[in-house]
């Protein structure tokens, strides 16, 4: 399995890594195959994601995904942010091989759970 130049590059320099402290929501998903876990903190402003972070313990993919992801999303209002699919992420990403379609999923379900609790 080999991955692409710019999942690499988010591997080894993940954008938006950490915790945001008073994050106004967070998101936190598993996939019970794998074991992977996902957690991604936002701060809202004016409708708009002011920041975003995640902490995720995974594979080389979910971590290339969530710095992937955070960059995409950032500045972005709420409802752009709902539009970004796997398919985007892992397009900007330059492709992932079949066996970690779901590492991008993940991603995306991280977001969604986040911008549902906020909404909350
Ligand atoms: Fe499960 Fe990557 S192997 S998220």
């Amino acid at each position: 399995m080999s991955y692409s130049k710019k999942v690499l590059k988010h591997f080894k320099n993940p954008h938006n890594q950490g915790v945001i402290k008073n994050a106004d929501a967070v998101g936190k998903v598993g996939n019970p195959t794998c074991g992977d876990v996902m957690k991604i903190y936002i701060k809202v402003k004016d409708n708009k994601i002011k920041n975003i972070k995640f902490e995720t313990l995974g594979c080389a993919a979910a971590i290339a995904v969530s710095s992937a992801l955070t960059d995409m999303v950032k500045g972005k209002t709420i409802e752009e942010a709902l539009k970004v699919t796997k398919d985007k992420i892992v397009k900007d990403l330059g492709g992932l091989p079949p066996v970690k379609i779901h590492c991008s999923m993940l991603g995306v379900e991280a977001l969604h759970e986040a911008i549902k609790n906020y909404k909350k």
